[in-house]
Order: structure tokens, then sequence, then C-alpha cells
């Protein structure tokens, strides 16, 4: 199947047009030239043939009777005559030849009318021949004796033939050669727009949707010349790759601006809280009687300012993290990490059944064993929080190729759908009122995400009501990949 014609590459599509064009001219170029030429050729053989019948006319004159010499008048070429003398008797001559025709040829040329105009009659055995007619008409010198001359046409048809020849010949090779020397010429042309081409390839391939891009690469200076078509495109796509860098030098100063912020926010509001906690603390526990109603002040302060610390810890945390601070690196074995976090979350949740299940060998990655146990405490946190008493959690670690895959499963009633996609985003939480009641902000997803990223890992999440399961995907520390994530980290 031949493709549409606009998907074409563009220097085929020039070079097509240029020889179909180029073919289209010569073309009509020789056809013109041919008819001309024909038509002249013709006109002289009309006139040589007016000669010839005179002279054949002369010839019989001067010797009535002739026979077979009558077309051996002087000055006539490749003809052939027929005369029929008043008895009846028919002669025929070829010029320049003392033979006479045959009855077939004779026949041929006394079947052309004696109309006065010149008519093509194929000769058999001699070719194709103009043949005019003369009735010696009264007046005329000569017996009236009808005579029919003919001259070779090959007069004509040799030299158009061989115009035609060389015609063709000329006007295939230009078109082959002007095809290849265009084919050339564009493809040298373009060659910039390829060069431009690949650095806009080269740029697309970049990550530039999050942290520093550095200098992005430009067009050479070479194919940025304005003058021509494509150093128009190099040097607008210079423009555009300018603003570009300056867009995402913005974001990432705004970005770090923001982030800094949030990290000196958190850090200023830390002592603060730990003070107006531990002055809450004090006077409730003053010997000076405190009233009821002050004493539950007092206790909802606590809490309330226990409440803020633990969501400035994880604000601090997230902020370091989207930093890319620098994290601890060390061979951290999983399975004892899975122990401990279990078991602290059975005693916080002793109403939930909790399973644990570890794979025969070790599985070690390379991180922070500080991030890495926050992941499992945030997961096995949500799995007790938002699920309802008598639920079976079980958190499982298992070795899958070069991976070490974390797995918390619970039977509760699942992540509403609706939140679900966004479920990892900062502050996503499910019903808002009674989550808030509980001591939820909605960090904790958003941390395991963060985490499980700068250790180049992924996380994901089914939910279905009655199984809900975070999967937490980690190099192992032989891969590559954990050494390629730590480099990109660290
Ligand atoms: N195992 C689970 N079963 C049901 N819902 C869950 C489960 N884990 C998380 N969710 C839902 O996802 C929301 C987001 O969880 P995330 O841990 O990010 O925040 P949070 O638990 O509400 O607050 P935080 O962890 O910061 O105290 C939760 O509010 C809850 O609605
Ligand atoms: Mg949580």
């Amino acid at each position: 199947m031949i493709r549409p014609w606009s998907t074409w590459p563009l220097r085929v599509r020039l070079v097509v047009t240029v020889t179909l064009l180029l073919g289209t001219l010569f073309g009509v170029m020789a056809t013109v030239t041919t008819i001309q030429l024909r038509g002249h050729l013709q006109g002289t053989l009309s006139d040589q043939l007016d000669d010839a019948l005179g002279r054949v006319r002369g010839s019989l004159v001067h010797s009535p009777g002739g026979g077979g010499n009558f077309m051996q008048a002087p000055g006539i070429r490749d003809a052939v005559g027929v005369a029929l003398d008043s008895g009846g008797q028919v002669t025929s001559g070829i010029a320049g030849s003392s033979a006479s025709l045959t009855q077939k040829q004779i026949n041929a040329l006394r079947s052309v009318p004696a109309d006065g105009a010149a008519h093509a009659v194929e000769v058999p055995g001699l070719g194709s021949y103009l043949v005019k007619v003369d009735t010696g008409a009264p007046g005329m010198p000569g017996p009236r004796t009808p005579i029919a001359v003919g001259l070779s046409e090959s007069y004509v048809s040799g030299p158009v033939d061989d115009l035609i020849e060389t015609e063709a010949v000329l006007g295939v090779a230009g078109v082959i050669l002007v095809g290849f020397v265009g084919f050339g010429l564009i493809r040298v042309s373009l060659r910039p727009l390829d060069r431009v081409a690949a650095t806009a390839a080269r740029i697309s391939m970049l990550p530039l949707h999050e942290g520093e891009v550095g200098r992005l690469n430009r067009v050479p200076a070479q194919d940025t010349d304005p003058r021509t078509e494509s150093g128009l495109v190099g040097a607008s796509l210079n423009r555009m790759i300018d603003h570009v860098s300056a867009a995402l030098e913005a974001r990432h100063a705004s970005e770090t601006r923001v982030r800094q912020f949030v990290a000196d926010a958190s850090h200023e509001l830390r002592t603060p809280l730990a003070s107006i906690k531990g002055y809450a603390e004090l006077t409730r526990r003053s010997r000076e009687s405190v009233p009821p109603d002050a004493a539950y002040a007092l206790g909802r302060v606590e809490s309330e300012a226990t409440r803020m610390t633990a969501l400035v810890e994880d604000l601090l945390l997230l902020a370091r993290l989207d930093a890319g601070r620098p994290l601890e690196r060390e061979p951290v074995d999983l399975a004892p990490l899975v122990v401990d976090a279990v078991r602290d979350a059975h005693a916080a949740v002793p109403d939930h059944r909790w399973e644990v299940r570890l794979p025969d060998d070790a599985a070690e990655v390379v991180g922070d064993e500080n991030r890495l146990r926050q992941v499992l405490v945030n997961l096995l946190a949500n799995a007790g929080k938002h699920t309802p008493a008598g639920t079976t959690v079980t958190a499982s670690l298992t070795r899958e190729d070069r991976w070490a895959v974390l797995a918390v499963a619970d039977d509760g009633p699942g992540i509403p759908q609706e939140l679900l996609p966004t479920v990892f985003e900062r502050f996503a939480r499910g019903d808002g009122s009674r989550s808030r009641k509980a001591g939820s902000t909605g960090l904790g997803l958003a941390i395991v995400a963060a985490v499980v990223a700068s250790h180049g890992g992924q996380v994901w999440v089914t939910s279905e009501p009655g199984e809900t399961v975070f999967t937490v995907r980690l190099p192992l520390e032989t891969s590559p990949a954990s050494v390629v994530a730590v480099a990109a980290t660290g």
C-alpha cells in the first residue's frame, strides 16, 4: 500500500516534485519539437513529390512509352512510380534502379484515388510512401497518361525517429541526474534541521518535572542563522529553550524557598511546642489543686501539643526528604524491623490480630534504618487505626528476584474508592472528622511514599472491602538498582 503523500518525508516529496515537473516540461518541449520537425519535413516531402511528378511527366514527354526507364528522371531519389499508357499497358519503375515493381506493389499504388491530394500508402516490401496521382490534365505537356508517383516517407520518419530517440535518452538521463543531484542537495540543506530535531529530542528525554535541571543543551550556533529556514527553527528553539530554562530555574528556586520555609518553620515550632507541653503537664501535676475544668483544659492543651509535635515532625521529615537530604546508607536487615514494628503495633492496638510472615534467608537493603522503620510503623498504624476491632493484619516480607517485598495486608473495610487514587498525597484523609479525632493528619502515607522513593523503591496499594494490601518494593543490597538509587539520593 502506498502511504498518503502528506506522510512522505519532505526531502522525498521535494525530489519527486522537482523531477516530475522537470520530466513534464521536458516531455512537452520534446513533443512540440518533434511535431514541428515532422510538419516541416512533411511540407518539404510534399513539395518534393510535386517536383518529382513534374519530372516524371517530363521524362514521359521526352520518351513516350519509355517503359521501365520513365522513373530515371534526374533529381529523383527514393521514388516509385506507375504509369498507365493509352493502350492500358502498365509500366512501373523505381528511381535509381532498373527493376520494376511487383504486381502487389503496383496494385498498392493504383489504389490511390486521383483526387490531386497526397496519400500515405504502405507499399509491400518497400515501406511507407507518400503517393500522388496525376491524370495528365488537358493542356499539360505529355500524353494524357495517368501516373502515380510516391516518395519514401523515410525522409520524414528517419530524422523524426532519430530525434525521438535522442530526446528520450537525454530526457531519462536528465531526470535521473536531477533526481540524484537534487536528493543530495536537499539532504545536505536539511541536515541542520536534523540537528535541531536531535537537540529537541535530547531535551525531551530529560527529567524536567522536578529538582534542579541544570543547563539545557542548545542548538549549535551554526544552525541558528535566521536567514535560512532551518536556522529560523533553530533560533526559535533556542529562544524557547532559554525561556524553559529560566522557568525551570525559577520553579526550582521557589520550590527550594518553600521547602526551606517549611523546614525552618517546623524546626522553630518544636521548641515552643515542647515548652507548652511541659508547662501544661507541670501545672496539671502541681501540688496546688487545680479546679476540674482547668485540669481538663490543661489535659487538652497537652494532647493537642503532642499531636502538633507529631505533625511538625512529619512536616520536617517531608521537607528534608523533598530537599534530597542525604539519608544514612548502611545495610539494613528488614526482618527484625518487621518483627519489632508488629510487636509495637500489637501493644498499641491489642484488639486486632497481628501476624508476621518472614522469608528463610535474610533480606538486606541499603538505606536508612530509622526511615525504613517509619515506613513500617506508618503502614501498621494505619492498619490498626482505620479498621475495626478484630481485624487481622498480616505483615509479610519476601524476596523476589532482586527486590525485597514488604506487604501489609488487613481484612478491614478498605480505603474509600474516591480516596484511593490520591491516598499517597499529603493531607489525603478518609472521613475527615472521624479520623481527626483519632489524631490523624494525613501525612503518614506521603512519608511512606517519599522514604520508599528515596531508597529507589516503589509502593502501591490495592484495596477492596475485606482486603487492603500495601506493597513496598525495595532493591536488595546486592542488586545494582540499590547502588544507582543510593548514588542518586546520596
Ligand atoms: N489500612 C487501611 N484501611 C483503611 N483505610 C486506610 C488504610 N490505610 C490508610 N487508609 C486511609 O488513607 C488515609 C490516609 O492515610 P495516611 O496514613 O496518609 O493518613 P492518616 O493515617 O489519616 O494520618 P497520619 O498517618 O498522618 O496520622 C487515611 O485517612 C485512611 O482513610
Ligand atoms: Mg496513617
